[in-house]
This record gives structure tokens, sequence and C-alpha cells, in this order.
């Protein structure tokens, strides 16, 4: 078989069966393009994407100003390492830290590795700024959070699957409950070698958990009481998802350190960034910490125009009123419904809670389902479906949505 010859779906799975890893779980669908809200398999079934790569294609698939900006800037420079200065990535922090508010941004590339750089950050400013022994600083993190995958995150994982034989783990972590402010006000009294609070402001993966209204703000106003530092995660929940640039905009909250990915290239290629001010930023110094590719000129470019397609295309309002639009309809269905429990998010980051055990394979059957339909989407943990089109659909096709999606329950209630 010729490397690009055009297979068959079946063909396609078998051979990720056969030669790759097997760390995923996927839906059976292959999918082949993408265009907009759209996404089309191998054997050319188009299908609504309610997944948006985990909400990195925010604006929509193949976004033309975003490949523009990636192939234009693919064909003059691709990547000289951090060696040596290049004329993107300057031009990418200015707009960047406008864009969000902040004096410095450091680039990476995937979520995880922004996460590492922010709790790197919080360390060293421990020590230096806030006068913590070495050693001993302590970050407070929230159960059922999902930070990434590496060693150091794994670590501070209440996921038994993601953290099962990859001990020893990394010390220096002490875990809370969600949306618990008693629990974090007594956490940060008795502790004072606490340095950061990092948390994300709604659990995307945990399930689309949307804490108390006043969580987040009581949160910060908190770890400023204590000299924290407040880490907002906002890698799945940030650039317009939750129908605010950034969902801790939704109590006016400005973390001390900010940590973006995802969406913050539109899909398109591999960035992510932490933000900050100079007083916690200026711990950084040469050396500290880097990648090849962080801060690379494609990523540069690419996330420029990511960044300039969310504000031209107003697509936090948009999320923000489709986002409504969807519960409102889900509501609805739920009043007379068995098998849905009930619809919670905000914008466009939501989920269906399916009345069932955590342990059947109900939400399962209903992607499958769905995918039959014609509309993709994945459990996320237990019983619990997350819905998260890209933001740049409008309301005909999200109400066409929303009947597939009806109609596709009504076939499993009893
Ligand atoms: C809140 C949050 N942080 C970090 C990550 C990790 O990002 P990546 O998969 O790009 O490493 C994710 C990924 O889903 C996430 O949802």
């Amino acid at each position: 078989m010729a490397v690009l010859d055009q297979l068959t779906s079946q063909q396609a799975i078998d051979l990720e069966n056969k030669y790759g890893a097997h760390n995923y779980h996927p839906l059976p669908v292959v999918l082949a393009k993408g265009k907009g809200v759209h996404v089309w398999d191998v054997e050319d079934k188009k299908y609504y994407d309610f997944l948006s790569a985990y909400s990195a294609v925010n604006q929509g698939h193949c976004h033309p100003k975003i490949v523009k900006a990636m192939t234009d800037q693919a064909q003059t420079l691709t990547l000289t390492s951090r060696a040596f200065y290049n004329d993107m990535l300057g031009k990418f922090e200015k707009y960047a830290c406008e864009f969000f508010g902040f004096d410095k941004l450091l680039p990476m590339n995937t979520g995880a590795e922004a996460v590492e750089t922010a709790l790197k950050i919080c360390r060293k400013w421990a020590y230096e700024v806030k006068g913590i022994d070495e050693n001993e600083a302590e970050i407070v993190v929230c159960e059922n959070n999902f930070h990434g995958r590496t060693t150091t995150i794994i670590s501070f994982s209440n996921d038994s699957v993601a953290r099962k034989n990859f001990g020893p783990y990394t010390k220096g972590f002490i875990k809370i409950e969600y949306d618990n402010l008693e629990a974090l006000e007594s956490t940060l009294k008795n502790n004072p070698n606490v340095a950061g609070f990092l948390v994300e402001p709604i659990q995307g993966e945990a399930g689309v958990y949307v804490p108390s209204e006043g969580y987040l703000a009581e949160a910060k106003a908190l770890c400023e009481k204590y000299n924290v530092l407040f880490i907002a995660d906002e890698v799945q929940t940030g650039i317009a998802r939750t129908g605010k640039l950034l969902a801790v905009n939704h109590e006016n909250v400005t973390p001390d350190v900010l940590i973006l990915g995802k969406a913050i290239s539109g899909g398109v290629y591999p960035v992510s960034a932490v933000l900050a001010n100079d007083d916690v930023m200026g711990v950084i110094k040469p050396g500290n910490h880097g990648s090849t590719f962080g801060g690379n000129p494609v990523a540069a470019a690419v996330a420029m125009a990511a960044l300039e397609v969310i504000r031209d295309e107003d697509l936090a309002e948009n999320a923000h009123v489709l986002g409504e639009l969807f519960r409102s309809e889900m509501d609805k269905y739920i009043q007379t419904s068995n098998i849905v429990n009930l619809v919670r998010g905000k914008g466009l980051l939501n989920a269906i809670v399916i009345n069932d055990d955590d342990d059947s394979d109900t939400a399962w059957n209903i992607c499958l389902a769905l995918r039959d339909s014609g509309l993709l989407a994945k459990p996320t943990h237990g019983n619990i479906i997350r819905f998260a089109p890209p933001l740049v659909m409008n309301e005909e096709q999200l109400m066409d949505c929303v009947g597939i999606i009806t109609k596709t329950l009504k076939a499993f209630e009893n």
C-alpha cells in the first residue's frame, strides 16, 4: 500500500490499531476533511463536529485566515530556535500581551507544557519573591482536575487510569475540593508555604463542572490575602469558548498567571503560552526554561491570526448567545426525559449527564448513534457527554444539531 493511497475507514482504523500505541479509545469514525463546523469522513459522510478537538478548533476547521497566515509564514521562515531572535515572536508577544492585558508572555507548544511552565514560574517566585525556604513550596490544586499528561501533572491528578503505575510522583501539591472556598481558605491559612493555587475556571475534562457564582472572584481575593499566585488554566475554557474571551472574565478576575493553549492557534498548529506581569515573569532568566519550537515564527503568525479571528468575528458573543439557546432547548427536552438528567455549561462548553450508572456504556452508545445521525461528540468521565462545537456555528446550524441530538436521545428513552 503506497503511503498516500486513499484508505477506507476500516483500513485506517486497522493501521492505527496495529502500529499505534493504544493510548486513546476513539469513536470509530475516520476523518479526512474539515471546514467550519463540519468534518467529513473518508467515505465523504458529513458531520457536525461537536468536540472541536477538545476546544482547540474554536475558530472552525481550516479557517482561511489562519491557514493563510500559516502557509505564508511557512514559505518564509519556519524555525530558527531561540538561539537567535526572529522577526515574528516579538510581534506576537506584544499582540497577545495587549489582547489579554499582561506585561509578558512565555511561548510553548502544548497545554501540558504551558502548565509545567506556570508551575516552574510559581515555584521560582515562591523562593525568590515570597521568601519560602528552598524546596518547601506547595501549590494547591483541585480534586478531579485535568491539566495534562506529564509526570508532574499526573502526580496531582486523582484519575487512577491517568496515574496508576506512573509513580514515583512529584511532591509539593495539596489537593482540595473544587468549588469549596472554606477548604481553600483553611489550606492557605494553615500552610504558609503555599505559593500558588492552580485552577480550571470550569472543570472541562471532569465533565464540565461549572463552579458556584462568585467562586473564582472569592478564590482570587483569598489568594491576594495570603500572597499566593492565582493560576488560571484556561487551556480549554479560554479564547471565547465560554462566552467571554476568558472564563475568568465572567467574574472580572485577572489571574496572576494565565495558561493558554488549544484555540490560541485555532487548532491549526500547536501553540501554548503563559502570561503574567513583570513582578512574576521577571523570575525567569536565560537558561531557566525553554523549548526548541516554543515561539517559532509559524506559531507566532498562526496565533496572531487566530486571535484576530476571535475578535473580528465576535466569537465570544456568538458562544454566549448560542450557549444560552442550546441549554434552554436541552432543558425543554430534559423536562420529559428519563435518559438525560441535566445539561450544564457556559457559552458553548456544555455537557449532558446521562441517567445511568457511571460504568454503563449508555453515553458511548448515544455517541455512536449521534455519529450515525451526522454529529460527533464523545463521552467524558462517567456517563457525561460534552458538547463543544466550533464557535463559528450559526443559529440555524445549532437548531439543526439540537434536532439531531433530541431525536437520537428519544431512541434511548425507556
Ligand atoms: C484545562 C486543560 N489544561 C491542560 C490541558 C493539556 O493540554 P495538551 O493536551 O495540549 O497538553 C488540557 C487538555 O485537554 C486541558 O483541558
